[in-house]
This record gives C-alpha cells, structure tokens and sequence, in this order.
C-alpha cells in the first residue's frame, strides 16, 4: 500500500524577495498543510510538482512599475487556483489584471488598525483588528471584479478580493506576530477557500519518510553518514536508522576543535544503541595541518580540506564495502537558498559545513536527504518525537570548524584546551541560568568563549601574571543574519569572569563583547 502524499494538495509560495517569504511557508505549516517556496519566476511544471491548491505571493522590495520588476506569471494566474498576495504580492496581482498601483501619500509601517467589512477571508476575525504594515505603494484601483475587502487609515483597499475567482490581496502582513489575526487569516485562506485538508504533521513526515527511505536504498542498501553531533545530522541519523537499522552507518570525526566532552557525549547517544558508529579521532591531522597558521579564511579552508579528505577516504574504503549512498542533514533553508543565492554578494566567510561534500564525492554516492522538506523548527520537532535527548535537540549551533575559529592566533593543543574549558564555565553557568537552550526570540541564541592571542599582566597571590585573555560572547539573534549582544545579568558575568580566572590555567583576564553583528560578525573569525 502506498501512503498517502503529503505534500499534495498543499500551497505554492512564490517568492518576490520579501524577508518574510520562509515565514509565509512555516505558518503555512503550522495549520498542518504543505507549502514550498519558489522563486517568483520558477516555471510552472516546477511549481505545481505537488499540485498545490492555492498560491500565496510574498512581499517585496520592489515597487512594482520599476523596470525590471518581478511580475506574476501569467500560467499562475491561468492555473486557476486560489492566488493570495501579501503586500507585493498584492500589487503584481493588481497589476497583472489591469487595476492600479501608485505610490501612497503617507508610507504605512508598523501597526495599523484595520477594518474589515466580512468576508471568506476575514471569518472569525473581529471587525477591528490590529495589523502590521510596510508599504510605500499602494492600490489606487483594483482591477476589474474585486472588491473592497478591508480598510485601514491610509489604505482604502488594505484588503480586496474577488471571491468568485478565489483571487485576494492584502495590504498587511498576516504572516507577522504583530498582525493580532494573522494566523486565523491564513487558516481562513489555506483550509476555507484552498480547501486543503491539514494532514502535514510530525507522525506523518516520519511514516512517510522512513517508508520513503526504504524504497530508496532498497532491500540491502547501505548508507553513510557524517554525523557531527549538530540537530540536522542527528535527526537525519535517527531517520535512517528507524528506516534501514545497522544498514546506516555513522561516522564521527573528532577534529580535536570540539567543545568540552563533545565527543564523549556524541558517543554517549549514538554509539551505545543499535546504531552502527564510527568514531575517528583525527585531531592530530588536522592540528598538525594547522601549524603556523593564523589567518582566519585559511583556517576556514584548511579544516574544511581535511574534514573532506578524512570522510572522503572513509568513504571510499567503505564504498569498496558496497555503500551505495551518503546520508546527509540538508533541511529545507539550505535548498531554498542555494536555489535563490544571490550570485553577486561578496564572501564574508567561507563555511565549513559537513554537509557540504565535494561534487566527485557526491558523484559516487547518491544522496538521502530526509530533511530536505523541513525548517528548523520541524527538524528539532522531528526529533524530539523520535525520541533524541533535549540537550541535543535544543543545542545552540557550532560552527563547522569548531573551536578553530575561536581561537584567533596559531591553533595549539594547549590553547584548545584552555579555551575548552574556559568555554565549559562560561556554558555551565549559562545552563545554570537557564540560558543554553536554543530558542529562537530568547536573549542568548548563542554563547561560546574566544581565547584571544593576547597576554596581559595580572597578580594573583603575590605573584605576577603574564597569561591570554578570554572573550565572552553571547548574543540575540532570530535569524543569525543579524544579532545584538545579550543584555546578559552583571551577577552572572561576575561569575563567569571569577570562575574562569580562578579555575582556568592560562587566563587571567575575561572581557564581555558588546558588539552587535554588522559592524562585528558572530563568530570572531
Ligand atoms: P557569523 O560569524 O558569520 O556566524 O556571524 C553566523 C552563524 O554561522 C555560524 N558559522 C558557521 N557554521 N560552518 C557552520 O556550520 C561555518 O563555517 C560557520 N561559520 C560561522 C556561526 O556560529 C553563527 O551561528
């Protein structure tokens, strides 16, 4: 029996740049329906491959008569289905039927309140409500067929619709926290006038992966997999050791750069069960090709070279053992943007993830990717359900290259095991505090310690000091694109700074970074 597809019947989201686009699709998906975002220009076989029932236009930056500005195709509009545009969105269907968009008197940003006059798209909300705007332009006329739907102060049409075609539009922002009836909005859209049945949901994606998994690596498939003890690769392994059992095998590569107890406790979920596990301890070859070198974006490339070197080899030692297929943590942002990526921005950073295999690799494995469809949030839900530990699945990212990359200077053993345990106070008294846990809006998303390759002079007894200072970070950030240093309390500064220099050989002196990201970066390299 074949299970029923979850990702028919759901919803398109055609991206017209907005910053909020990922967000439409999450809260799409928060009402238990599918919905994969395409960019606005993507051809229509490829948007309708899960024969969606309804479209929903993002916002964007643009203003619509500007040349070269992203229009509606006019397939989407011919599909027949349902279309909502949000703010943009709203504008190209204007647009695109012949109504008119001109630019407003008095920009709207932020909270408006707005009246609605009842409709399919408004049930349930209160005549009265307050949304969230960000428009400059504005709809002068709609096209022909719609009809006022809503106002607010500055918009006569801050919503317009003709229902007998299921065409909407929406001046506002449903998809934000700050609009009081967003959610209801959606639902009104998606389940009413869509018509989609909610069936997107965390028991399902598992049935439906694991079977999926099954007929992809077949009746004696094996697959390997790196696992770095991060969220992704955690629930990929968890996926494909439910679906195939002791067919998957994973393998992680201590980089000698991992935090304190990292590898143990890697170990500790994966490697007593049934799962078949690797544990490579490479710290010598990876130190030993970081001799001599300080600057940053080669450190980057170094780690990144010898991580693919050691799993390459692995690899191909075991495809000679008839593993066909690599398994990777791939989730749904990483596709969105390597397919939208932006081919002119500069390179602040070159990223290591363990993801990332070279192309020949990839070439001689095929690939199963059983997060490919999730955001971050369904990934850790995933997990939590398939019954991985807290600590792993509330974990804070870390970077690819580890503590290589917070120990500017020259890499040394030494200098990671001060760092390490530097690192390890600041952590332990944050989980203390309640602070460890990633949550996204919460005042610390990250923490870690850099050890500066500085030395000051300190006294401790009656003796002189002459030791690295060690650099406290912590900040808040939704997406990590951007992010403010956290407001952290001076109580628990104080003891962090008082344990480090008491307990830590090699540091006897601890700063707090109160820069935000940009001008800094998160990370110090
Ligand atoms: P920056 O320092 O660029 O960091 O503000 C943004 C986020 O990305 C993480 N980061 C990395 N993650 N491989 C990764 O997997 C990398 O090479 C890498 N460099 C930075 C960083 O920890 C922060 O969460």
């Amino acid at each position: 029996m074949t299970a029923p597809d979850l990702r028919s019947g759901g919803i398109a989201v055609l991206d017209f740049g907005s910053q909020y686009t990922q967000l439409i699709a999450r809260r799409v998906r928060e009402l238990g329906v599918y919905a994969e975002v395409f960019p606005f220009d993507a051809p229509l076989d490829t948007i309708q491959r899960h024969a969606p029932k309804g479209y929903i236009l993002s916002g964007g930056p643009n203003s619509i008569y500007e040349d070269g500005a992203p229009q509606l195709q006019a397939e989407v509009l011919n599909a027949g289905a349902p279309i909502l545009g949000l703010c943009y969105g709203m504008q190209a269907l204007t647009y695109s039927l012949g109504g008119k968009v001109a630019g407003a008197a008095h920009r709207e940003y932020g909270r408006a309140d707005l009246t609605h006059h009842g409709s399919s798209l408004f049930e349930g909300v209160p005549d009265t409500s307050t949304v969230w705007m960000s428009h400059g332009d504005r709809i002068e006329q709609p096209p022909a067929g719609f009809t006022p739907l809503a106002v607010s102060t500055n918009s006569p049409y801050a919503a317009m619709g003709d229902e007998s075609r299921g065409l909407y539009g929406v001046q506002f922002h449903p998809e934000v926290i700050h609009t009081a009836h967003g959610t209801q909005i959606l639902r009104n859209y998606v389940l009413g006038i869509c018509g989609c049945e909610p069936k997107w949901n965390t028991g399902a994606f598992i049935d439906d992966t694991i079977e999926r998994i099954r007929q992809q690596v077949g009746e004696d498939g094996r697959v390997l997999l790196a696992l770095s003890g991060g969220v992704d690769s955690s629930v990929a392994a968890a996926l494909i050791q439910r679906a195939i059992g002791e067919r998957l095998m994973s393998v992680f590569v201590n980089t000698g750069m991992m935090r304190l107890n990292e590898p143990e406790q890697v170990a500790g979920v994966f490697g007593t069960g049934e799962m078949h596990f690797t544990a490579l301890n490479a710290s010598e070859e990876f130190l030993s090709a970081l001799v001599g070198v300080t600057d940053p974006e080669s450190k980057r490339k170094i780690i990144g070279k010898t991580f693919i070197d050691i799993f390459t080899r692995f690899a191909s030692e075991q495809a000679g053992a008839g593993v066909r297929f690599l398994g990777q943590g791939t989730i749904y942002p990483d596709v969105i943007e390597s397919a939208h990526a932006s081919k002119s921005s500069k390179v602040i950073k070159s990223h290591h993830n363990v993801g990332g295999l070279p192309a020949d690799l990839a070439e001689k494995f095929a690939l199963v990717e059983p997060l490919r469809d999730l955001f971050k949030d369904e990934v850790r839900r995933v997990g939590e359900a398939l019954g991985l530990p807290p600590t792993l699945i509330w974990r804070q990212p870390f970077p690819g290259p580890g503590l290589g990359i917070r120990c500017p200077g020259e890499i040394t053993w030494e200098r990671l095991e001060t760092l390490r345990q530097a690192d390890a106070i600041f952590i332990e008294e944050l989980e203390k505090a309640g602070l460890m846990r990633y949550d996204s809006g919460q005042l610390t998303a990250q923490c870690f310690v850099v050890l500066l390759p500085v030395k000051s002079v300190g006294v401790m007894g009656d003796n002189r000091t002459y030791e690295e200072v060690a650099a406290l970070r912590a900040v808040a950030t939704d997406d990590f694109m951007t992010a403010d240093w956290a407001r952290l309390d001076y109580a628990l500064l104080a003891r962090v700074s008082n344990r480090i220099v008491n307990e830590v050989k090699g540091i006897n002196r601890v700063l707090y970074d109160i820069t935000s990201k940009p001008p800094a970066t998160i990370e110090w390299e």
